[in-house]
């Protein structure tokens, strides 16, 4: 079995290790200081009172969770005892290139260095690296405990043999994975997700819906049955020459823009960032963020019952 480093206590650091730990395999989370752990401990600590209050776990399993996991402010011992290292530093290249040099010089040379990077090329990563082979994305997304689909990227050097194993820990760990086998920026999951929020934003700036009906549009149609049928499923149960069709005449009025589009431009400068600063396309309150949060852990939970019952 592997034996599995995280690094880095912010959101992502904290529910990878959750969703390691939950599979039985022993997980090290590395923070930078004693504060840093102790934050990853509680809020790791709530997650799994949830888990027991919803019923996905019991007691036992609980108490067997908090044991796979060790905490550590020690990042050469952390790195000497892995034989696969995520990463989920903040999303800033410099941060993460030296971050990886340093645990070169910690790590056998087959150690796996996986980033968590929602964007940054595993290919740029490994850049100043001795052993690049090493290097890929293992894209988790957020709360990575109760999402299925791990990214696995594959990086310009990154060869066979450390994809392979990537594979074998995600299933391991009762995830999903998919293949990217070029690091395209966004890679697969936030390129489909940003087209259609560009979509959205051209929808909105151009008078042919407001925010709340573009927002209910998803939720009440594709929304729902996307998460049986994907883009390939759907059209062929719709019919390939209904969605040629509609494709031939509809693709060249959509939007091409090709940055952020005028109001989020705006609320962006105006400090306005959504939930965390009380407004962006809605106004929000403590209340009302904590509601869709609850109403979106719900259905993932909800998902997640359905998925393990399957298995
Ligand atoms: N937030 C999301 O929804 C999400 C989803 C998928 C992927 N990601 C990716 O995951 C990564 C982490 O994102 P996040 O949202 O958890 O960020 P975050 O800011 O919540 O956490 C980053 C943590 O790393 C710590 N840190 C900074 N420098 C460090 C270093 N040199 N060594 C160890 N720790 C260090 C910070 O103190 C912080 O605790 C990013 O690359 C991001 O793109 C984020």
């Amino acid at each position: 079995m592997e034996k599995v480093s995280v690094i880095g206590t912010g959101l992502m650091g904290n529910t990878i290790t959750l969703a390691i730990a939950w599979a039985d395999v022993p997980v090290i989370i590395y923070g930078l200081n004693d504060t840093e752990t102790e934050n990853a401990k509680n809020y790791i600590n709530k997650e799994i009172e949830t888990l027991i209050k919803s019923q996905l776990i019991d007691k036992d399993k609980a108490e067997q969770i908090t044991e796979s996991i060790e905490y550590s402010t020690d990042l050469k011992e952390t790195a000497k005892h892995a034989t696969f290292i995520i990463e989920a530093v903040p999303e800033n290249l410099e941060i993460k290139l030296e971050l990886f040099s340093k645990l070169e010089s910690y790590c056998a040379k087959d150690t796996i260095f996986a980033s968590n990077s929602s964007s940054l090329p595993p290919t740029k990563m490994a850049q100043n690296l001795q052993y690049p082979e090493r290097v890929l994305g293992a894209h988790f997304w957020n709360p990575a405990h109760l999402v299925p689909l791990v990214e696995i990227i594959r990086g310009e050097k990154t060869t066979d043999r450390f994809i392979e194993r990537a594979k074998e820990l995600i299933y391991t760990i009762k995830k999903d994975p998919i293949l990217v086998n070029k690091d395209v920026v966004g890679f697969v999951g936030n390129r489909l997700q940003f087209a259609i929020l560009r979509e959205a934003q051209y929808l909105y700036e151009t008078g042919v819906a407001s925010i709340e009906d573009i927002d209910k549009a998803v939720q009440l149609s594709i929304g729902r049955r996307l998460g049986v049928t994907g883009p390939f499923l759907s059209a062929d149960l719709g019919g390939l020459d209904v969605f040629k069709s509609i494709s031939d005449y509809t693709f060249s009025d959509l939007s091409n823009q090709k940055k952020a589009s005028r109001t989020i431009d705006e609320l962006v400068n105006n400090g306005n960032l959504g939930e965390k600063t009380g407004k962006g396309y809605y106004d929000w309150n403590e209340e009302t963020g904590n509601e869709i949060k609850q109403k979106r852990q719900e259905e993932l939970i909800h998902w997640l019952k359905k998925d393990l019952k399957n298995n």
